[in-house]
């Protein structure tokens, strides 16, 4: 079985228990990867990852290379790509340090280049986005969790912002009024960057702080990158579980 990619967010500058082999400077069409992407073993099993803020995690949300960094994977052969974003909680059963696996999306974002159809193919690409996360990724996903006991929400819809700033309170209302569960700023264009390359690619949102106003303290990133670095550790033991089950299969 080919390899899986993780893209890394926040709070994961670096795959804790990845053995680094080889480092791949991909160019593609569309310049240059956030950095370059790691290949190692984890666990003594191939993986690929990649941090998608750059080292030292210094790409803002809305000028993140997403074409660049899902082209260079798709040119690795990876299997697929499971995304690790830290997210706000909006629902009520969203609260930091919850890990969710969402299963649908509603992008927010504007201004990113956000496709690779470029009108050049002579036949428009129109791809299917009814389900944004590959089926099958997400169940290995759900299973990884229920196998290695870790406690999640099986689903949520992920609101994509533009970002960098976070929202106001009223943004926050409508967003829970569209139905968002967590809102994040990395989850789009990547994940239909990747449906439209033929990539499978699921994520894992990390609840890192109450969506704003949702909570009467204010929202600083000590507070956020404190929650971040405990769910980490949740992450790779989910991936762990992830990756162990699949060389079982
Ligand atoms: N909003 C948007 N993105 C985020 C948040 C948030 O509250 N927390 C972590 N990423």
């Amino acid at each position: 079985m080919r390899p899986l990619a993780i893209i890394g967010g926040t709070g994961i500058d670096e795959l804790e228990g990845l053995e680094v082999i080889r480092d791949h400077r991909v160019s593609t069409p569309f310049g240059d990867t956030s950095r370059p992407i790691q290949e190692g073993r984890f666990g003594n099993i191939p993986l690929y990852f990649l941090q998608r803020h750059g080292s030292p995690g210094a790409i803002p949300p809305h000028r993140i290379n997403y074409r660049a960094n899902v082209w260079a994977l798709k040119s690795l052969g990876v299997d697929g790509i499971v995304a690790i974003n830290s997210v706000g909680g909006i629902s009520s059963a969203m609260r930091p340090g919850r890990l969710v696996i969402p299963d649908q999306v509603i992008d927010y974002t504007w201004g990113r280049e956000h496709t690779f159809d470029e009108g050049e193919a002579g036949e428009l690409m129109h791809i299917d986005f009814t389900e944004p996360y590959h089926r099958a990724l997400r169940l290995e996903l759900l299973a990884a969790a229920d196998s290695g006991g870790v406690p999640h929400e099986a689903s949520g819809v992920h609101g994509v912002t533009q970002g960098p700033r976070l929202e106001t309170a009223a943004e926050i209302q409508r967003m829970a009024r569209d139905g968002c569960d967590v809102v994040g700023m990395t989850g789009m264009p990547e994940a239909a960057l990747s449906r439209e390359l033929g990539v499978p690619y699921a994520s894992v949102c990390m609840v890192v702080n109450p969506a704003a106003g949702l909570d009467d303290l204010p929202l600083t990133l000590a507070t956020m990158r404190e929650i971040l670095a405990r769910e980490a550790a949740v992450v790779r033991q989910l991936l762990s579980e992830l990756l162990k089950n699949r060389q079982r299969a």
